[in-house]
């Protein structure tokens, strides 16, 4: 058995897009488990620069099967632009597969995505809006339309005009706006259904068959874990579960399918959208990290919050996911800097904690701690084997590990998949 789950151990963004192409090359499969278009994953080879919503981020290799399993929200719309955009670069697509029991993002899914954080007002959540969060509300709401659905007309009809009755009495009755059109989305769908036909089937049993002959199965994560429903941050996350058990449910294989789950971390932190950061930078220091990592969202362009690496959320990230070893990227974005520091642990009403509190309001209450390293001046970008790295960088990723108990396997110190060094074998 070979199986790798990748998570985002922090608010996402790591740089699973990056690390999951890299590791792509030695995989048979990759599944995306959870979320929808939500995410944005960028994957740099050469010339070519691929921001991928949807479509996991192995597409680029052919040969490999890029698998949309049944945890994911799928809009058809966004499934056929990154397609249609990825056969522009003459990537045929032809190797996607899609769960017949993933839901769909409808296009009152959408609408009310934007509606809700408009009333939100000061309490908005900062969702991308791309209709992911309702489109999860209906799914447990048991009123969602699922892919293979889009097969069967006349029941996607029913479902339809069922779904809309709910749905144009919130969107007429609570926001004033007019009512959607069943016709006009009846059309449009079962359309998408006809194109979609050929790329779908049982994920759960083609993984299930992959694991079984030996094959290697990479699982991406999208997201991260403080986003998580359960275990992130909320309300301030999103609507799945990114950890890691995830993707036992949101692919339909066994917890015990599961073999290794490394967990991406920048070297530092940030975080789009609302929410308590504790070792946010609101300073020169902040605004450096921003411009030298180009940190700008990839799939709403905004900036995103940056601070200092939060040692206690990668020891929660180790636990809720059972992380076996981290991936450390962009330690390359750090060079310059006189001094990079590490929170080690918060101090909350004159405790010294090192656990990370499910409270908010103890959360916002937390000073973090920091421990001082000497930085490095020299760019590190071309480096390839740990000892290409200057001392002072060496000492930081060796402090990271001491920090979480964990085996870095993989340090990142550019964008393109050639900028990685390799510490140890993932498979
Ligand atoms: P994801 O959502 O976790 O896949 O991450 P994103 O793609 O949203 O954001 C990560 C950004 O950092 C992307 O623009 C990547 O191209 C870039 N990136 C990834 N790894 C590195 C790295 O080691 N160094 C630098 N400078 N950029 C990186
Ligand atoms: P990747 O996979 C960073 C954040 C949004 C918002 C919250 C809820 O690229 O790491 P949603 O639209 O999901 O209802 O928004 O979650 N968010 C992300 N932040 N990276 C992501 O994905 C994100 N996907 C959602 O900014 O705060
Ligand atoms: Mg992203």
């Amino acid at each position: 058995m070979s199986t790798v789950v990748l998570v985002g151990a922090q608010w996402g963004d790591e740089g699973k897009g990056k690390i999951t192409d890299y590791l792509a090359e030695q995989a048979d499969l990759v599944v995306r488990y959870q979320g929808g278009n939500n995410a944005g994953h960028t994957v740099i080879v050469g010339e070519t620069t691929l921001q991928l919503h949807l479509i996991p981020s192995g597409i680029l290799y052919e040969d490999k099967l890029c698998v949309i399993g049944n945890g994911v929200v799928v809009d058809p719309e966004v499934f056929f632009e990154e397609l249609e955009n990825l056969k522009g670069m003459g990537i045929s697509g032809d190797n996607l597969r899609v769960s017949d029991i993933a839901h769909l993002i409808m296009p009152y899914h959408k609408i009310l995505d934007s509606f809700e954080e408009e009333k939100r007002g000061e309490l908005k959540l900062g969702t991308t809006r791309r209709g992911v969060g309702p489109a999860y509300v209906d799914k447990y709401a048991r009123r969602g339309i699922r892919v293979g659905d889009l097969f069967e007309p006349k029941l996607f009809r029913e479902k339809l005009k069922r779904a809309l009755e709910y749905h144009n009495f919130i969107l007429t009755g609570i926001y004033g706006a007019e009512p959607l059109k069943q016709a006009e989305i009846e059309e449009k769908y079962l359309e998408y259904g006809r194109r979609l036909k050929k790329y779908v089937e049982d994920t759960s049993l083609l993984i299930y068959e992959a694991v079984k002959s030996g094959k290697k199965v990479l699982f991406e994560g999208a997201q991260g874990t403080l986003l998580d429903i359960d275990h992130g941050t909320y309300p301030y996350v999103t609507c799945s579960q990114p950890i890691s058990g995830g993707a036992a449910t949101g692919s339909g294989i066994g917890p015990n399918f599961i073999e290794k789950i490394v967990g991406v971390t920048k070297a530092y932190t940030t975080r789009v959208g609302e929410g308590p950061f504790p070792t946010e930078l609101k300073d020169e220091i902040g605004d450096f990290i921003r411009q030298n990592g180009r940190e700008f969202g990839t799939t709403t362009g905004r900036p995103r919050r940056c601070g200092w690496l939060d040692g206690v959320v990668l020891k929660y990230a180790a636990r809720i996911n059972g992380l076996t070893s981290i991936a450390v990227t962009k330690l390359d974005v750090l060079s310059s800097l006189p001094v990079v520091k590490i929170c080690t642990g918060y101090k909350l009403d004159g405790r010294y904690i090192e656990h990370f509190p499910h409270s908010l309001e103890e959360l916002s209450r937390c000073e973090p701690v920091y421990e001082e390293l000497p930085g490095w001046k020299e760019d590190i970008s071309s480096a390839r084997k740990m000892e290409d790295l200057p001392p002072n960088a060496q000492r930081y990723v060796k402090r990271i590990e001491e920090i979480t108990g964990l085996r870095i396997s993989l340090i990142a110190v550019g964008p393109a998949r050639e900028q990685t060094i390799s510490l140890e074998n993932v498979f």
